[in-house]
């Protein structure tokens, strides 16, 4: 049976922690939030633990996980070759949404936490709940995302639950994540460093500290991608998802149509949109809102696979900010689809 224990900042949550702690240190699994969805945690120095992680998830193996960590000075015990650059940028965002990979330090973090690389993969969590768990541990947490692999990551409790229950032991419930997309992961044995993965942190945030970084381009048929993650069929929902120019004509004609095809159409758009003849709408928060729209963006696909629409329509945005992130995600979902 999996049991959730709620969190909160207003009481004394010890207990609740030590509960989760209690499951760590015996070499279990447990969901709990982050800044930017639920990861499902496991000691990071803990080869069997680490591998109840890929049981629950069903995750293909090879497909290394982030080490979550509770102070910037631990980084040392986990990587080596730190450049000047990499301090610079935890100094100014860790605790935040940005994953940097450096070489590993050998023998320290299970070798299945990083299967066959030289190099890991290390964030600071900006929630309070992840961070006291953390403390609460005093060891690292090999971490992905707490959702069943190919569902769309989970950004609040009942999400983990209804991918993971009966397959992991205690969820620890801190409520809706804020951001809302995964981590951005930046390569820093790369000169410039690459960002393998648009995430929370911005580019331009990236670049405002250290200058031009490289972006792994994704495209289909381009070059392989080195975070292994991003080369699997990713946030699928049940029906097909679209992506749609956000135009309100386009939208009305393009329900129209997919009715006279007998078709039941969900439409995710900003709240100013979110009104006309399609079946189901959800919401991507206020019209040119992007942090709105990364928050909300796993919710609506969850939504839409509760409800029976044939297709699914989400409105696009400009890979500017968070953006990129948000379009890397929704493209992915859409495998690629456009509707026109
Ligand atoms: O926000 C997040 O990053 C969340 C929360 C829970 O921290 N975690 C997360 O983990 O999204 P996961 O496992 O779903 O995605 C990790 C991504 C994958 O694309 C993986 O291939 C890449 O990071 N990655 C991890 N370690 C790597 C490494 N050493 N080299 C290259 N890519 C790496
Ligand atoms: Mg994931």
């Amino acid at each position: 049976e999996t049991k959730i224990v709620s969190v909160d900042n207003h009481i004394d949550n010890l207990a609740s922690y030590q509960q989760a702690v209690d499951i760590l240190e015996k070499g279990g699994v447990v969901a709990f939030p982050t800044e930017t969805v639920y990861g499902l945690g496991a000691l990071a120095t803990d080869e069997r633990a680490v591998q109840q992680i890929f049981a629950a998830k069903g995750r293909p193996s090879d497909n290394p996980l982030i080490v979550h960590i509770g102070t910037k000075e631990e980084v040392e015990n986990y990587a080596i070759d730190i450049p000047e650059t990499a301090q610079l940028l935890m100094d100014e965002c860790w605790p935040g949404p940005l994953t940097l990979v450096f070489h590993k330090r050998p023998g320290v973090i299970a070798e299945n936490v990083t299967p066959g690389f030289q190099t890991v993969g290390i964030r600071m969590p900006d929630h309070p709940v992840a961070l006291a768990l953390l403390k609460q541990l005093g060891a690292p947490l090999a971490a992905p995302s707490a959702n069943r692999s190919g569902k769309p990551s989970p950004t609040e409790a009942g999400h983990v639950y209804t991918d993971l229950q009966g397959r992991i032991p205690m969820i620890v419930d801190g409520g809706r994540t804020g951001v809302g997309v995964e981590s951005t992961v930046l390569d820093m044995t790369t000169a410039p460093p690459t960002i393998l993965r648009p995430g929370g942190l911005t580019r331009e945030k990236i670049e405002s500290i250290i200058g031009p970084v490289n972006a792994e381009s994704n495209t289909p048929g381009g070059e392989a991608p080195r975070a292994p993650g991003m080369k699997y069929a990713h946030y699928a929902p049940e029906s097909p998802l679209f992506v749609i120019e956000l135009n309100k004509e386009l939208i009305r004609n393009a329900v129209a149509s997919l009715h006279t095809e007998g078709k039941k159409v969900a439409v995710i758009c900003p709240d100013e949109f979110a009104h006309g003849e399609a079946d189901w709408y959800f919401s991507f928060g206020t019209l040119h809102d992007k942090d709105a729209m990364a928050a909300n963006l796993y919710h609506a696909i969850r939504k839409c696979d509760e409800t029976d629409a044939d297709v699914i329509l989400a409105t696009e945005t400009d890979v500017h900010g968070v953006g990129a992130a948000v379009m890397n995600r929704l493209n992915k979902a859409a495998d690629g689809k456009r509707f026109k």
